[in-house]
């Protein structure tokens, strides 16, 4: 289906004989006392024209034909113009609208391949609560690129090489405890890591073991891979299970040791083009002078003016590192997919890696570079109460895995309290979909640059714009057809569509809008708007159900009435599933 501005947009274009170079965008109007879309394409001719804005809206209106689908078009403001939908042009799209799996997402006009990056958590390591905003973030955007038409590739890139390993080699090989390892391998190998690193900071002597048994095992000793494989599966394992609870799937996981072969001729390859050379015994990438100094990553401003901020892509010990490891994957992806769009999904503080990784990488393969949208999609910190990183009572980082438990034993216990009588095993169903939904949607919810505070209360409540809440609406409409389903009446969609109450109207064209904010959501990587949306889509369609009986009204009124309330909770269903979040049929 095409989506209303954009049919809009289209008459709009034939009546100014503009072939499609200015932008006449159209949007919702902000204030709907004034109409339901609005234009300021007079404006932007007129400055072209430097004509007079209001005299240009003026013409536009004269050759404008859209009395089919508007009951008024009115000139406001500097050169706006409102547009006003007519209930019955409302209602013809609605109908469509029911009929359309695709819920009124047009189809890409060609679709897209897309990597998305996310997750990629570092072996050996438990899983935090720092990792569910990647996991989450990353998860949803590439549900809502598939459900859009694109091809998706969601790659976890774990981060499973590197100097941490020669300290953990070590420890497994001196301290390690096999009864804690069985127990709990993640926490085992934590502390293992912690244990050493210390004793590597107080001792050289230390520090030269671990830095010899990487050495080992970056020269491919048989004895070291052997036990780095095996940090890896209970790695692995522990991730899988997060993931399990989670819904999350990967097509691959290409972690950095899959890069590892290449990262040398990268190097060689940045020197050729002289796009890297020798400092100080590391291999670096200087600004080339090309861009102003504010746009140049590779300068730094500080007290005494603009001095070098360079990239390592070789250390002076000859290693490789993170950014030629990145920029190594990004030569591989772009060979294996073509995609048109990487999406990273990490925090805020690797702004700079990324920017300073793209910049690199455009310079060394301009061409392959022009072809592919690069998007680094960062996103801020969880905070406690106290305004600092969330932590446990006792001051350690959350462990995700515990995280879940929380959010699922709380959320039990809501449930229990509302539905004692339920069995047991429904409940905790009930919970787990609350639990993880509730900590979901908290997540996605805010602004993703800022910072939240976690609220166990706040994302549990039923109140405001929460999951429970939206989980709940859903449930409510669903009862509505049990109700119909006990009375012994059968219901069947495609009884028509009858839009005559404004709160039936307004519902209407809310469920339009779907279409609208969907493909905008992947464009500016922003599921909060799509959280948004779809709270106020619950919120329209309590407002409808509150002034038109459903069940009460007869004949094609109540039809049409429940062929909305189905639309709406099918709606809020797929909105809530592209968070990924899951919808109880009870709660
Ligand atoms: N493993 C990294 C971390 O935990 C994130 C990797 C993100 N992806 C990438 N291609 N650099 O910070």
């Amino acid at each position: 289906m095409e989506t209303i501005p954009s049919i809009l947009e289209q008459r709009l274009r034939t009546a100014v004989e503009d072939p499609g170079q200015t932008p006449l965008s159209i949007t919702s109007a902000s204030d709907s006392r004034f109409g339901d879309y609005q234009s300021n394409a007079a404006m932007l001719l007129a400055k072209q024209r430097r004509a007079n804005p209001r005299g240009v809206a003026q013409e536009i209106l004269e050759k404008l034909r859209v009395d089919d689908i508007c009951s008024s078009v009115e000139i406001a403001g500097a050169g706006f113009l409102n547009f006003r939908l007519r209930p019955e042009w409302v209602q013809e799209r609605v109908l469509e609208l029911t009929q359309d799996p695709r819920l009124g997402v047009p189809a890409p006009a060609r679709p897209l391949g897309i990597v998305v990056d996310f997750s990629s958590p570092n072996v050996a390591k438990p899983m935090h609560v720092g990792h569910i905003r990647s996991t989450i973030l990353g998860d949803s955007l590439a549900r809502i690129a598939s459900f859009i038409g694109h091809r998706v590739v969601r790659d976890n890139h774990i981060g499973d090489w590197g100097t941490q390993f020669g300290m953990l080699l070590l420890g497994w090989k001196t301290i390690l405890n096999k009864t804690a390892l069985e127990q709990d391998p993640l926490l085992e190998m934590e502390r293992i890591y912690k244990d050493v690193s210390a004793r590597c900071r107080e001792d050289v002597a230390v520090l030269e073991k671990a830095r010899h048994e990487l050495v080992l095992l970056q020269a491919g000793d048989a004895g070291n891979l052997l036990l780095w494989k095996e940090m890896i599966r209970l790695s692995q394992s522990q991730f899988d299970a997060i993931y399990g609870r989670l819904g999350v799937l990967f097509d691959v996981t290409l972690g950095e040791s899959f890069y590892n072969e290449r990262l040398k001729s990268v190097v060689e390859a940045l020197q050729a083009a002289q796009i890297a050379r020798e400092s100080d015994g590391a291999i670096c990438v200087f600004s080339d002078g090309r861009l102003p100094q504010e746009e140049d990553v590779f300068l730094i401003k500080d007290k005494d003016g603009w001095r070098d901020n360079p990239a390592i892509v070789l250390k002076s010990d000859g290693a490789a590192n993170y950014m030629t490891t990145d920029v190594a994957t990004l030569q591989y992806r772009i060979e294996t997919w073509q995609p048109d769009e990487i999406i990273y999904v990490t925090d805020g503080r690797q702004q700079l890696h990324f920017r300073q990784m793209f910049s690199i990488f455009r310079r060394w393969k301009a061409d392959a570079a022009a072809a592919v949208r690069l998007s680094h999609v960062w996103f801020g910190s969880i905070l406690g109460d106290d305004g600092r990183p969330f932590k446990t009572r006792s001051g350690e980082t959350v462990r995700l895995a515990d995280l879940l438990d929380e959010a699922e034993e709380r959320s039990f216990a809501q449930v229990s309290e509302r539905n004692p009588s339920l069995p047991e095993e429904e409940r905790r169903e009930i919970a787990r979909i609350i639990g993880i939904g509730a900590v979901k949607y908290a997540d996605l919810l805010p602004h993703r640059q800022g910072d939240y505070t976690f609220s166990w209360e706040r994302m549990l409540s039923f109140q405001g714009n929460t999951a429970p809440y939206l989980q709940n609406a859903y449930v409510r409409i669903r009862s509505i057809f049990r109700r119909l389903a006990e009375a012994g009446e059968s219901w069947r969609p495609g009884g028509g569509m009858r839009l005559e109450h404004p709160a039936e109207v307004a519902l209407g064209k809310r469920l339009l809008e779907f279409g609208e904010v969907l493909p905008q959501v992947l464009q500016d990587h922003r599921p909060n708007t799509l959280a948004n949306y779809l709270y106020e889509l619950a919120n329209t369609f309590h407002a409808f159900y509150e002034a038109c009986p459903v069940l009460k009204s007869a004949g094609d009124q109540r039809a049409s009435r429940l062929e909305l309330c189905e639309l709406s909770a099918r709606m809020l269903k797929s909105g809530l599933g592209l968070l990924g979040i899951e919808v109880p049929e009870k709660m």
